[in-house]
């Protein structure tokens, strides 16, 4: 504010010195412009205007901090957008990405704390994208809605230039694998544990096919995938990644297959038993199940005969023949109806074709009942014989895995371009 004061051209002084002359002095400090006096108050309030800016930019920036604090907040106990985050604030959170969790398809996996503290798992995404990241957007802001007891919280992403980042929330228990394949230093499962994570897991798995307002195939369903909370309460990881991380659609669908050896589903490989639908996440599940209730993995690549190879058939035989008793090398000798109905409902899942399989809603249901209202499946073929002499006579000229002629299981065992579990 600038206080402009007219001088008397008769007195030749100004207006305050003619009404109050004792003040005069006060506004000697000011200085004189031409007809005009700027006097010293001016100069105080501008620093005051100057101090109250300082004062309002700093209340700002609290302000917007505590936003962030109460966003976080709320995110975490509410459906809302994912925050999105800076590369620089990424960076910040992982505090320059100090704590490596893992590796995994898609991309490192770094510790980090949320601006307002908490733990987060934060995936640096592998793409080296050169879009604006819009698809990137409202994909995140697709699965960000996403909100189950049972399904890991997405609670924010970046997007800058290339730089694609995911920030879940943190499971301090890691992943499922450790605790079923007997990593040393580990504390082991009770069998019960085992069968409460998996009833966790199908009701996560219903809830993205069935229960979210729209149908999330997941397409990498496998131990790894299965977190657990600092209760052992399982949550379903990398849900919706097969959509933020498009694949090159002019390769062949083979390579182009997402998902893990061991846990695929066949119509991935073959395409005369049925179309690809959320049929290949339930025979993922039934692999999965089968390894929790085994605590040993499916697929020995090392094994020396066929019967070892894939241990899905052997178990088969033990079961429908109720020979339990001469399961001798694994946790055979003390199963339990806890674990035999999850192999049960496991060879349910690992049908052929996908008609064969339950819904993940059947399988819950399963689970949780009695074990007699369970039925002996029928014996899960490895690939279909019955289309392979038609397809022979038919495509003589295709080669071997177009046709299905050799095994899944050879198949699965030998193709390096699919990813390979750890
Ligand atoms: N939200 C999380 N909290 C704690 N640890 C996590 C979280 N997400 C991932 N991890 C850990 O980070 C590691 C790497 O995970 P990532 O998902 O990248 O690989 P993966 O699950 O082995 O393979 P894939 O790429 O097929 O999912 C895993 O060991 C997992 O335990
Ligand atoms: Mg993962």
């Amino acid at each position: 504010m600038i206080c402009i004061v007219g001088l008397n051209k008769f007195t030749g002084k100004n207006k305050f010195e003619e009404e109050k002359p004792n003040r005069y002095y006060l506004y000697e400090v000011g200085f004189v412009t031409g007809r005009y006096v700027v006097p010293y108050f001016t100069l105080r309030i501008t620093l005051g205007i100057i101090l109250f800016s300082a004062l309002l930019i700093y209340k700002y920036r609290r302000r917007h901090v505590s936003i962030y604090e109460n966003i976080e907040d709320f995110l975490q106990g509410n459906t809302l957008m994912p925050i999105r985050y800076s590369y620089k604030e990424i960076k910040q959170m992982t505090k320059n990405f100090k704590v490596k969790l893992g590796e995994g398809g898609y991309g490192d996996v770094y510790r980090g704390n949320l601006i307002s503290g908490p733990f987060v798992a934060i995936k640096m995404l592998k793409i080296k994208s050169k879009t604006n990241g819009q698809d990137f957007i409202s994909e995140v802001a697709t699965i960000g809605r996403i909100y189950h007891s049972n399904v890991v919280r997405l609670i924010g992403f970046c997007v800058e230039g290339s730089k694609r980042a995911l920030v879940y929330e943190y499971m301090p228990n890691g992943s499922l694998d450790k605790y079923i394949f007997n990593k040393e230093g580990v504390i082991s499962l009770t069998n019960d544990q085992i069968y409460e994570i998996s009833l966790g897991v199908a009701r996560g798995i219903s809830y993205l096919h069935q229960g979210c307002g729209m149908q999330i195939l997941h397409f990498d369903i496998k131990p790894h995938n299965i977190l657990l909370d600092e209760n052992f309460v399982p949550k379903v990881s990398d849900f919706g990644l097969a959509k933020l991380y498009p694949i090159d659609k002019s390769i062949a669908t083979l390579t182009a297959a997402r998902g893990t050896i061991g846990y695929m589903a066949p119509e991935l490989f073959y395409q005369n038993i049925g179309g690809i639908s959320y049929k290949a996440d339930m025979y993922s599940f039934g692999m999965l199940l089968i390894e929790m209730a085994s605590r040993r993995r499916n697929l020995n690549t090392h094994a020396e005969h066929s019967s070892q190879l894939y241990f899905p058939f052997w178990i088969y035989d033990q079961l429908s023949e109720n020979r339990e008793r001469e399961m001798e090398d694994v946790i055979m000798e003390e199963i339990n109806d806890v674990l035999k109905k999850m192999f049960l409902v496991a060879l349910w899942c690992i049908q052929l074709k996908p008609i064969d399989r339950p819904s993940m809603n059947k399988v819950v249901e399963m689970l949780e009942g009695d074990i007699e209202n369970i039925e002996i499946p029928p014996k899960p073929l490895l690939y279909p014989h019955e289309t392979i002499q038609e397809n022979l006579d038919t495509n003589s000229n295709e080669t071997e895995s177009d046709t299905g002629s050799t095994s899944y299981v050879e198949e699965i065992a030998s193709n390096t371009l699919l990813k390979c579990s750890a």
